[in-house]
């Protein structure tokens, strides 16, 4: 009897082993080699969240990024980006990034300038003549200023991206008159700089994010907006605000910004590799906006519901009169020097200032 036990014991525990080493086996071929697993532990993830569709001048700039920082890094550095708002709208993405939920945004200008008012520098209406007046603004020495700002709501700034010229988009009639501006309801992004130009020009300023805007235009509650050509074409806005002034009134560009506390806890070369990448790509990114832009201008201008329109040089000039006195308004709430500095900036590009 004994002996018998011993037996089905002993027996027992060798099928057990072979059963385990057939496992072991089983799940040691079940993983396929692969070198990207190898080290996951010294690997660093960068979670980039954004509001706007892949295929835009900050949906470009954020996939190119990733792809320079994964070939400097040797595939250390890993950049997660996340667009469309799916993680985060233009109303929470500051507060997650400060949290440390994600590591990477690129909000609009103006969508900074509530917590850092001076930023709105950039928001003045007729600034720029040209794109090349744009990436002197964007890359000069107003740009650093404006990067160090960052440091008052401990954010780290890490660069500038264009997108370009804004243009009024509108429902039902064409503006291109200050008149037919007259009660209008306008979709403004949250900056009191805009907000205060279309009180200028004697519209109704409605201020909502990016997600909830195609709803609220397509309910009645803003008939026009400004915007790029890009957004414009790429969010279908175009489709319910078809009578498109080609107004170049102002510029719509992105502020590149990290969590401070990530930052400070990446390596010297890891910090390298990051802002190698966005010195690498500036013109290419400020060359690709333009070109987007353009490309979008075709398509729109080859949609039969769509109708262009321009301002004439009076109309232009009324425009601009209206709107003068908001450079007052920018040196009560913002710093004058930033405006100093950013006529110097762009004198560098042509001498006109
Ligand atoms: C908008 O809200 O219209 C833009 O800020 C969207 C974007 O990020 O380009």
């Amino acid at each position: 009897m004994r002996f018998y036990l011993i037996t089905a014991i002993a027996t027992l525990i060798i099928l057990l082993t072979v059963l385990s080493f057939r496992q072991n086996v089983w799940q040691t071929n079940a993983l396929p080699y692969d070198d990207e697993q190898l080290g996951l532990d010294d690997q660093i993830t960068i979670n980039f969240s954004h509001v706007v569709a892949e295929n835009t001048p900050k949906g470009l700039a954020a996939d190119k990024f990733a792809q320079l920082v994964k070939e400097k890094s040797q595939g250390k550095i890993n950049v997660q980006v996340y667009p469309n708002g799916i993680l985060y709208n233009d109303e929470n993405e500051l507060a997650a990034l400060k949290n440390g939920a994600i590591q990477m945004i690129a909000p609009t200008i103006s969508k900074m300038t509530e917590a850092l008012p001076s930023w709105q520098v950039l928001d003045l209406p007729f600034l720029f003549e040209n794109e090349d007046q744009i990436y002197a603004a964007l890359h000069g020495e107003l740009s650093k200023n404006l990067l160090a700002e960052l440091s008052i709501i401990n954010v780290h700034g890490l660069s500038f991206w264009n997108n370009g010229f804004k243009q009024i988009a509108s429902k039902i009639e064409p503006i291109q008159t200050v008149e037919q501006f007259q009660g209008l309801t306008v979709r403004v992004m949250p900056s009191d700089l805009l907000v205060q130009q279309f009180n200028l020009l004697g519209a109704q300023p409605i201020s909502t994010t990016f997600n909830d805007l195609y709803k609220k235009i397509q309910n009645n509650e803003i008939l026009a907006q400004e915007n790029t050509l890009s957004n414009l074409y790429s969010k279908g806005f175009y489709k319910m605000q078809p009578q498109i002034t080609l107004s170049n009134h102002g510029l719509l560009a992105y502020g590149v910004l990290m969590n401070d506390d990530f930052w400070q806890s990446l390596d010297e070369s890891s910090q390298n590799v990051i802002t190698q990448s966005l010195k690498e790509m500036e013109r290419w990114q400020h060359e690709q906006a333009v070109a987007l832009n353009k490309i979008n201008l075709q398509q729109l201008q080859d949609n039969p519901n769509v109708t262009f329109h321009s301002l004439s040089e009076l109309q232009r000039e009324q425009w601009a009169k209206t709107l003068q006195p908001i450079y007052q308004f920018y040196e009560n709430i913002g710093n004058p020097q930033f405006l100093t500095q950013l006529y110097k900036d762009i004198e560098k590009t042509n001498g006109n200032f």
